[in-house]
Order: structure tokens, then sequence, then C-alpha cells
């Protein structure tokens, strides 16, 4: 069985956006220095200005970059909410479960013509579980490096400053509880992405539930006590913007920065701006909920934050009607085309989506 999701006549997302839930935490974890999974919030960074000037390639012989080329699937995740759901003693009550970057995915899709994409899903216990496609992410980073010759530093190098703008711009202390030297010596930190601090949250889109997790990159202040909004800050790197048509692609950027941020509820989005050659030379400070605005009040806006909703809460309720039963369904949407497909690709079972730790886990409950 195939069923098609179109995505055109784009007007029909169009109008009052559809209601959506403030994203609250319910859990977190970490990755410590060697990306081993913690259930805490070791990781967590504390957000101080970087010095501008800065320059974001120092380092990049000694960046210790993680591997993430394997099949994570949705394991840390269902972890913490075993972890939760052992505390409370009951389920949650998520209609979906996934990764706050698949789901922007979906949610940009809209927008993003170019963008293909392919997940796999499988229904347990009433809940949608859905994970990257692992195969494809591969192939798709094989394809990008492949493409013809470019001007400019090496793509591995433009990456590495995105973490060097984390490292910039981060302590791993309050501001209280670091010294002078540190926050003074930071250019001269080893960068690594394998610490990470992850928060899940409980959100919703129109009609669905989702269970979200996410890497948050800092906190402006310090976590408050459960249930309170958390300053999360979103740290981006971005070419400076020198002409109109610099602006342009950088509202077209500010959308995956605010459907990254509104999914987790990320209320300030920090932005490096950075010569084409990676001099850190002006620091901005967004906040996440003016984004809309900002691009809508501008001519010829590429992209509009209600329809985004709108589209993900209709795919979304429409994804649950669809897939009904056991086994194991595609999400795909290949790029340049109008519509998602999906279909069934096993019969049975939910492939590797769920761990063995939590489906045994969800049998005694
Ligand atoms: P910038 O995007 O700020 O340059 P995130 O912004 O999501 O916290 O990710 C941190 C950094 O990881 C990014 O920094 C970028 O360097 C790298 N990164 C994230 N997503 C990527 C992707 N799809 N491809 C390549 N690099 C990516
Ligand atoms: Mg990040
Ligand atoms: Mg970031």
């Amino acid at each position: 069985m195939a069923a098609n999701f179109p995505m055109q006549p784009m007007g029909r997302f169009s109008g009052p956006s559809q209601p959506v839930k403030r994203p609250k935490e319910f859990a977190c974890f970490s990755y410590d220095e060697n990306h081993e999974f913690r259930l805490d919030d070791s990781s967590i960074k504390y957000y101080y200005t970087p010095r501008l000037g800065a320059d974001l390639s120092k380092g990049f012989d000694t960046f210790r970059k993680l591997d993430d080329s394997g099949d994570e699937h949705l394991d840390s995740l269902l972890k913490t909410i075993v972890a939760h759901e052992k505390e409370t003693g009951k389920k949650i009550d998520a209609n979906v479960v996934t990764w706050r970057g698949t789901m922007t995915k979906i949610m940009a899709a809209l927008f993003e013509q170019q963008d293909g994409f392919e997940m796999n899903a499988t229904l347990y216990q009433d809940c949608l579980f859905i994970e990257e496609n692992n195969d494809f992410k591969v192939q798709s980073r094989l394809n990008e490096n492949r493409r013809g010759p470019r001007r400019g530093p090496p793509l591995e190098v433009m990456q590495y400053w995105g973490y060097k703008f984390e490292t910039l711009s981060t302590l791993p202390r309050t501001w209280h509880e670091t010294s002078r030297e540190y926050i003074e010596d930071r250019e001269n930190q080893v960068v690594s992405n394998k610490e990470q601090y992850c928060s899940v949250v409980r959100t919703g889109i129109g009609s669905t539930v989702l269970c979200l997790g996410g890497e948050v990159d800092a906190i402006w202040d310090t976590k408050p006590p459960p249930g309170q909004p958390i300053n999360w800050v979103e740290l981006k790197t971005s070419a400076e913007i020198r002409s109109p048509g610099d602006l342009d692609n950088f509202h077209r950027k500010l959308m995956k920065f605010w459907i990254q941020s509104f999914l987790l509820g990320v209320p300030k989005i920090v932005v490096g701006f950075r010569t084409r050659d990676g001099i850190l030379v002006e620091v901005q400070e967004i906040e996440t909920q003016n984004i809309p605005q900002t691009v809508n009040s501008r001519q010829g806006a590429r992209w509009n934050a209600d329809m985004c909703v709108n589209f993900a809460g209709e795919f979304l309720q429409w994804l649950r009607n669809v897939i009904n039963d056991e086994g194991v369904w595609r999400i795909r949407r290949r790029s340049g085309s109008n519509g998602i497909e999906v279909f069934k690709v096993e019969e049975t079972g939910h492939g590797d989506i769920l761990s063995e730790e939590f489906k045994n886990w969800r049998i005694k409950l």
C-alpha cells in the first residue's frame, strides 16, 4: 500500500496557524566528552559573549570530531523516555516520538524544494516512532561532498566554524564558577562536538502531541525549576551581510533556524556573522518569536511560519491515519517533488527503530 501527501497547491496551508503547544522539557540527557550517554545535564553549556575578531578556523587540525556515520536510531531518546516512565510509573502521552532534526525536515519541506529525505516509521502501542533512514543520510552526504568544484574554504573547515563558534561563545560552568583566564583563553580551547546536552520536550502541533529530543547549544542564565520556560540559546554562524542578495539568503536561512528553535522552545538565537574566510565580525541576538514577522515584513518573503505549522499539522494528522498497523514504513520526499510518499517496507515488527530495552520495558509496563 502506498499513499501520497500532496504539497500543492500551497495555498491550502495558508491562513491562521493551527494551535501549537509551548514545548516543555520533561527530561534531558547528555553525551560526555567521549560521546557516552549520561542521564543528566552534565554537558549543558552557559552562553558568554565571544570576542569579535576571532579566527574561526583556528585549531581545525585538533578538532575532536564525532564520527556520526553510524546509525544511532532513536536509542538515546528512548533510553531517556524509559527512565522518565520508570520514575512516573506511566507511559508518555505522545502520538509521535522523534528527533527534533527529523521534525525540522518535515516542517521545512513545503519551502525547501530541493531537500529530499527518507525516514522510517513504525507504530507501537498507539504511538508513531520516526527515525531518519541512515543509508539515505550517508548517501546524501557523499553526494554533497562530490558536488563539483567550489570556491572558498573546504567544506570540513566551514563546518568546523560552527563548532568553533560554540566553543568561543560558551562556558562549561556558570560565569561565577569560571576564571577570567578560562574566559580569555577560549580561542585556544580544543573544539569537540562529542559533548552534547539534549532536551526532551512534550509539544504539540494541531491535533498531534509530539515528544521531541534535540540538542541545545547553551543556556543564557541557569535552569529554572521544572515546568518553567528555560532561556535556551541556539548558536549559529552565517556569512556577513553585505548586499540585498546576502540579506535574501539570510532570511531564507532563518526558516531552518526558526523551525529548529521553535520545536524545542528555544527563545533566543545568537548569530555569529563571519567574513568569507571565517573571521568573526559581529554577533547578533535574535528572538525566535520575532523571526516570522521580520521575514514577512520584507517584500518577496520566501517562506511563512504559519504555513510551516499548518503543513506540519496536516501532514502529521494524515500520517497517523495512514500508518495504522504493524511493520516498518518509509516516508520519502524526493528532491524537487511535490508530495511526500508513504509505503510499507517491512510487513511485521519494528525494524531497528525501537531498541530492545524500550520494548522490554513497555511490555512490562
Ligand atoms: P552553524 O550552522 O552554526 O554554522 P547547530 O547549529 O544545529 O547547533 O549545529 C552546529 C554546527 O554543526 C553547525 O554550525 C554546522 O557547522 C554543523 N552542522 C549542523 N548541521 C549540519 C549539516 N546538516 N551539515 C553539515 N554541518 C552541519
Ligand atoms: Mg547545536
Ligand atoms: Mg547551533
